[in-house]
């Protein structure tokens, strides 16, 4: 059996993204891929429960049409690529999140959709909740994407600094000398508050390229009040979502510059993004390219602010290193899945605080 399948919707909340893909000793081809938007009901209904207003029926109905979404995504990849169910070993679902608290009272990292729909609509054994076992470890269960980046991208003769442009931002830098560790943690907005904005300034889910942002200007002071968030303070291990950045979280510092024109908002939220990702990047190789991977970086605006702020660190996508931005991250939990089946770790241990590497996710057979 020769494929994995990876299915992910990250805090963008857009679409599932899907991925056919074959592993080798440290190489990978993909197959097919395939991207299910979720339809806007049911989207407008994950917000709400992003933002705490669901109760124990509305959770439980989401679980399930979340994992219906999710296994309609997996049957029409397969269809679409022409691959035979008995060529593919496994399915790694990384769900939805609703809730990341790693920090809280009782760490949880909330992921629905459930895997015995999935499992059960395409017949194949099918691994998801990669979260909880490195929470329960004492590391903040994210970001995970490092140790696929680790196994896939690390090179032994350049720096480099793997940057996904989702919902939020993280990155994983890779020194080459194989001494120095890996660092890798959620540096906080990179769409989230791009999207929140725009939504619900415009009724538009993103703003397309940066064009609304394009027609405004930085405003200082409302920059410098966001940029006093603690979270872009704080040393890693971290990580961070949707139930800190958010739409409130905007309207909370804009209390004191109400007559903002909504661009120069969006233009300030882009110039956000740009200035904690710098802020937080590792300074410790002048030679470092920066690979962007996630919807971030079809917005060209952003990547183009990102270039200048980077100066002279060379800065392009993971395409450059044969793996197409969009399709990194559900690859990831692909890998991630027969990471679990051959009993070996998902985490890094350095990058999530936990007490040691772990064995990720739970398995619902064929
Ligand atoms: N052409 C574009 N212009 C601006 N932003 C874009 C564009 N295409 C995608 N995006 C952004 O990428 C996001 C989706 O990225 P994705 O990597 O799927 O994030 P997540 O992992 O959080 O779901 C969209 O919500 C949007 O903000
Ligand atoms: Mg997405």
């Amino acid at each position: 059996m020769k494929y994995w399948l990876g299915l992910m919707s990250g805090t963008s909340m857009d679409a599932v993204d899907a991925v056919l893909v074959s592993f080798d000793d440290q190489s990978l081809a993909i197959k097919g891929t395939f991207s299910l938007p979720y339809p806007e009901e049911l989207r407008q209904r994950l917000l709400l429960a992003t933002r705490n207003q669901a109760d124990a029926d509305e959770l439980g109905e989401l679980d399930t049409l979340v994992g219906q979404h999710f296994g309609t995504t997996a049957c029409e990849l397969i269809s679409r690529s022409g691959v035979l169910k008995e060529q593919i070993q496994a399915i790694g679902s990384h769900g939805q999140t609703l809730r990341h608290q790693p920090s809280g009272p009782a760490p949880f990292s909330m992921q629905i959709g459930r895997a015995a729909c999935i499992a059960e609509m395409t017949g194949l054994t099918t691994v998801s909740d990669f979260r909880s076992r490195d929470l329960a470890a004492g590391g903040q269960g994210a970001p995970l994407v490092p140790a696929f980046h680790q196994w896939l991208f690390r090179c032994n003769h350049q720096d480099r600094c793997i940057l996904n442009l989702g919902g939020i931002a993280n990155i994983t830098w890779l020194p080459a000398a194989g001494i120095k560790a890996i660092i890798g943690f959620d540096t906080g907005p990179a769409n989230a508050l791009l999207d929140a904005w725009c939504l619900d300034q415009t009724g538009r889910h993103f703003d397309e390229n940066g064009h609304l942002a394009n027609e405004g200007a930085t405003h200082a002071e409302l920059l410098a009040s966001m940029l006093s968030d603690a979270y872009f303070s704080k040393t890693p291990p971290k990580s961070t979502g949707k139930e800190r950045f958010n739409l409130d979280w905007i309207n909370t510092h804009l209390q004191r510059f109400p007559e903002l024109p909504p661009a120069d908002v969006q233009r300030t939220l882009l110039q956000l993004t740009v200035i904690t990702i710098l802020r937080q990047m590792p300074q410790e190789s002048a030679n470092m390219t920066v690979y962007a991977c996630g919807g971030g970086t079809f917005n060209s605006l952003l990547m183009n602010e990102l270039r200048i702020g980077l100066g002279s660190v060379n800065l392009t996508t993971t395409a450059d290193l044969g793996l197409d931005p969009q399709w990194v991250e559900p690859v990831a939990f692909a890998w991630m899945a027969r990471q679990t089946l051959m009993g070996q770790p998902g985490n890094l241990p350095e990058v999530t605080g936990a007490k040691g590497p772990r064995v990720l996710g739970a398995i619902y057979p064929a």
